[in-house]
């Protein structure tokens, strides 16, 4: 291994090692750990530099309104909620934001606000996630990048002032493990890939 690949290994070690963690203890990172997390994702490549993220930090009560709001767009989405089933969906949708202390909501405008090509705009929010969950992970955090249904209805886009064609890329949901790390090991990059030359 030559010198310039060594100085990389932390790095490595760190993207190997992260999994998704959906057992998180309420204990709450500080606000200098979220705003370290914060400060990485900005630093995510971004065609055109636009910057296109926007991020809300909710914690305590806020998580509650969330829950609330996110179980409201479910009832408009079922329609009749009648039913056992509905309402026992509902009351689970509800307490969907305490499954962590932190959740960390990643936003990205539709095109009518930015420059460039509006994948690219997402694409750009995808890699600030990451940039995210890696610095979580250096720093011993649990991280669970969850989106579902929740994240592209228009009624949860608007409680974050989002217009329908807004995106929300990640309700990144943040706090210490409760369980040890999945282990998962990927399909080897060999069968993905191709060799030209
Ligand atoms: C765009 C995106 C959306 C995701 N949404 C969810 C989700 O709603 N719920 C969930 O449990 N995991 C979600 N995940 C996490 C994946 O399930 C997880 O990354 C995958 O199982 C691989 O596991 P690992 O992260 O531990 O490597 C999402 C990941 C991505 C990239």
């Amino acid at each position: 291994m030559n010198v310039e690949v060594a100085s990389y290994a932390g790095i490595f070690d760190t993207i190997k090692q992260r999994r998704s963690i959906g057992q998180m203890t309420q204990q709450q990172p500080t606000r200098e750990q979220i705003e370290r997390i914060l400060e990485a994702a900005t630093y995510a490549p971004n065609h055109y530099v636009t910057e296109p993220w926007k991020f809300f930090v909710l914690t305590g009560p806020a998580r509650e309104e969330l829950g609330k709001v996110m179980a409201e767009a479910l009832e408009a989405r079922l329609g009749d909620t009648s039913s056992h089933r509905a309402q026992a969906m509902l009351a689970t949708e509800r307490k969907k934001p305490f499954r962590a202390p932190v959740i960390i909501v990643v936003t990205i405008p539709g095109l009518r606000h930015l420059q460039g090509v509006e994948i690219e705009n997402i694409e750009a929010g995808a890699v600030a996630v990451q940039n995210m969950l890696l610095t979580a992970e250096e720093m011993g955090l649990a991280t669970l990048w969850r989106t579902g249904e929740a994240a592209y209805d228009p009624h949860v886009k608007q409680w974050f002032g989002l217009a329908p064609e807004d995106h929300i890329v990640a309700f990144v949901y943040l706090g210490y493990p409760a369980v040890s790390r999945p282990t998962r090991v990927p399909t080897p990059f060999s069968v993905k890939t191709t060799w030209l030359s």
